[in-house]
């Protein structure tokens, strides 16, 4: 499939989705993100994909946000149908892929930018990476899951001060709120990442499925995220994946994981 708004490639077993709209800063428009949907369906379906990397094109920006120029006119219903399908489409998306999804921050994450990291399973950030959350100083609040995943991910008090002013803090920073997991320089940052996903590749993709839903489940309404952990945990027991992980370290080997 070819896309107008984002780069896609994939080596290793690894899928990189570049943004590609660097004259825009990457801001995420409605084609960006039914782009952006498309192919993260296509990757998380394909056994070449072992782990996704999201990254932004050019070297200033992760992505500056949603588009502005697309919902500056939007009234109250088309306001709330843009969060909506935002959410469907992207961002719940994102957190709910089996497959795993790391953000490399290389530079500007603001408004909806933040929001696509924070929906990725971990972010790594390079020294140049700027992360807030502008909206209240257009008007608006986050609407594509940041007033929910920022206090997760660094706490209410230090969530509702980035909201409130609508201020940036650096890659540094970001390190120290937990926002990012390593910060790395420019040049480092997508050799890293491959690194850390290399990494992830070596274990069993069915177990890690089964660990990415037990981890949301904690921050789910109505989900008892101890009932989804043992629920997980007894399925991972009729998988190919178990008989050769616990097989192989009976017989002193390294586990060949077939994902099933
Ligand atoms: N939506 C639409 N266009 C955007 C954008 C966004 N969120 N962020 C940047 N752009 C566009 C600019 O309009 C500009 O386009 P133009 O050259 O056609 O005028 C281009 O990207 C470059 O941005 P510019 O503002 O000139 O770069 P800068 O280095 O001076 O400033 C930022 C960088 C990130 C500080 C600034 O672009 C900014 O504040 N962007 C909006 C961030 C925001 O509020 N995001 C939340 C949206 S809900």
């Amino acid at each position: 499939m070819s896309y107008q708004n984002i780069l896609t490639s994939t080596t290793n077993g690894i899928t990189t989705i570049t943004i590609n709209r660097p004259s825009k800063l990457n801001a995420l428009n409605k084609a960006t993100i039914q782009e952006l949907h498309e192919a993260l369906k296509n990757a998380n379906k394909s056994k070449a994909t072992k782990v996704i990397i999201l990254t932004g094109s050019g070297e200033k920006a992760f992505v500056a946000g949603a588009d502005i120029s697309e919902f500056a006119d939007f009234d109250v219903e088309n306001g709330g149908k843009l969060a909506a399908k935002g959410q469907k489409l992207l961002f719940d998306y994102i957190e709910n892929l089996s497959t795993p999804v790391i953000a490399a921050v290389n530079g500007f994450a603001l408004g909806g930018g933040l929001e696509l990291a924070m929906a990725c399973h971990f972010r790594i950030a390079s020294t140049n990476a700027k992360m807030g959350l502008p909206e209240v100083s257009l008007g608006v609040i986050p609407g594509y899951g940041g007033t929910q995943r920022l206090p997760q991910l660094v706490g209410k008090g230090r969530a509702m001060e980035m909201v409130m002013t609508a201020g940036m803090i650096d890659a540094n920073q970001a390190l120290s709120y937990g926002l990012v997991n390593h910060v790395s320089t420019e040049e480092e940052l997508i050799p890293l990442v491959e690194k850390i996903a290399t990494k992830i590749m070596r274990n069993s993709s069915v177990a890690i499925k089964g660990a990415i839903k037990a981890v949301n489940a904690n921050f789910k309404d109505g989900v008892n995220g101890y009932k989804t952990e043992i629920k997980q945990f007894g399925k991972c027991f009729g998988t190919e994946d178990f008989k050769e992980g616990t097989t192989a370290f009976l017989e002193k080997r390294k586990a060949d994981f077939p994902g099933e």
